[in-house]
């Protein structure tokens, strides 16, 4: 049975295994990344069911400006993130479905362990952060959902202040216990990429951090983009799924991603628009890189990181 090794994670990350930090190698060495690659009846099963499912539209899909399914789940993290007395286990987000079939160099794959991706996202969040977030004394993540990842970043980099936006107000109350609870950095306050803020101050030096954030802005992310403009942090990191860089007219498995996307009304239409304003001279692209791993529906890993100019 294949299984991925230090050399996939690097590959897949865009890096290479001698610049995988310790903490990488020790959570690749404890995990079970076995997985089969699915064939033949198998692998038509999981492409009939997306596609009826796209068909269907039984899928998830964003409403602008309808923020209640946040406020809910979002609000169940920190009901139970209460009553645990503030155990950060709480906040790990449930959307990341254990069991399930998953995507990987352009295949479907069965993996054997049931919590293959949320064990995979814990290497590459590993990787991410400290390669590219160390050394910013601000670091802004935008749609922080169950502020796990501010925890996350607050415990690495003592030093900085790490502040959590998010529409949904139970995750700005999140990031407010991480700091009155836990005595961390973190400041939580309310943003809305439809409408942004135009008070918020973006001190010099800051960085600003998405995770499957700005996905939920479909093509309506004009805002925001104007207010990274006008704020110039030094630099912005995404990891979000990416509708340009799927193969549609050569895949079919990037075919039901693509589709997928465009169904569920998610995030498109901007790193074309980042290449204008390069072109423009208005912004500089340190980084693009399609990450060939994702969940059932999409991949939603990959990485674009930009400068305002
Ligand atoms: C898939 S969750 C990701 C949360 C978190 N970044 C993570 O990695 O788990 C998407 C997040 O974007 C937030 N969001 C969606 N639309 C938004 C908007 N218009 N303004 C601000 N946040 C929004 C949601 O409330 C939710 O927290």
């Amino acid at each position: 049975m294949p299984s991925l090794k230090p050399i996939d994670f690097a590959d897949i990350f865009g890096t290479t295994v001698d610049l995988l930090p310790e903490a990488c190698t020790k959570l690749i060495a404890e995990n079970n990344w076995r997985y089969r690659v699915l064939e033949g009846a198998d692998r038509d099963g999981v492409v009939l069911d997306l596609l009826s499912r796209i068909e269907n539209r039984r899928l998830t899909f964003v409403e602008n400006e309808d923020k209640s399914r946040w406020e809910k789940g979002w609000g169940e993290n920190l009901e139970a993130f209460k009553a645990s007395g503030g155990q950060l286990d709480a906040l790990l987000p449930k959307y990341m479905r254990p069991g399930l079939p998953v995507r990987l160099y352009g295949e479907f794959v069965q993996p054997e362990d049931p919590n293959f991706e949320s064990n995979w996202y814990t290497v590459y969040r590993t990787w991410f952060v400290g390669r590219y977030l160390a050394g910013f004394p601000h670091i802004f993540e935008f749609g922080s959902g169950s502020g796990f990842n501010v925890a996350y970043l607050a415990q690495q980099f003592p030093e900085a202040r790490i502040v959590g936006l998010d529409w949904a107000m139970p995750s700005v109350e999140i990031v407010e216990a991480l700091r009155t609870v836990h005595g961390l950095n973190t400041v939580g306050r309310q943003f809305d990429f439809f409408h942004p803020d135009a008070s918020l101050d973006i001190p010099e030096g800051s960085a600003i951090f998405t995770v499957g954030a700005l996905e939920q802005t479909g093509t309506q992310w004009g805002a925001f983009l104007d207010f990274i403009l006008s704020k110039k942090p030094k630099c912005c990191f995404h990891i979000e799924p990416i509708h340009e860089w799927y193969d549609p007219q050569n895949s079919l498995v990037d075919y039901t991603a693509w589709k997928a996307h465009e169904v569920r009304n998610f995030w498109r239409g901007f790193p074309p628009r980042i290449i204008e304003l390069e072109k423009a001279g208005r912004a500089r692209i340190l980084k693009t890189k399609r990450i060939n791993f994702g969940s059932l529906v999409i991949e939603g890993y990959s990485q674009l990181i930009w400068q305002p100019l």
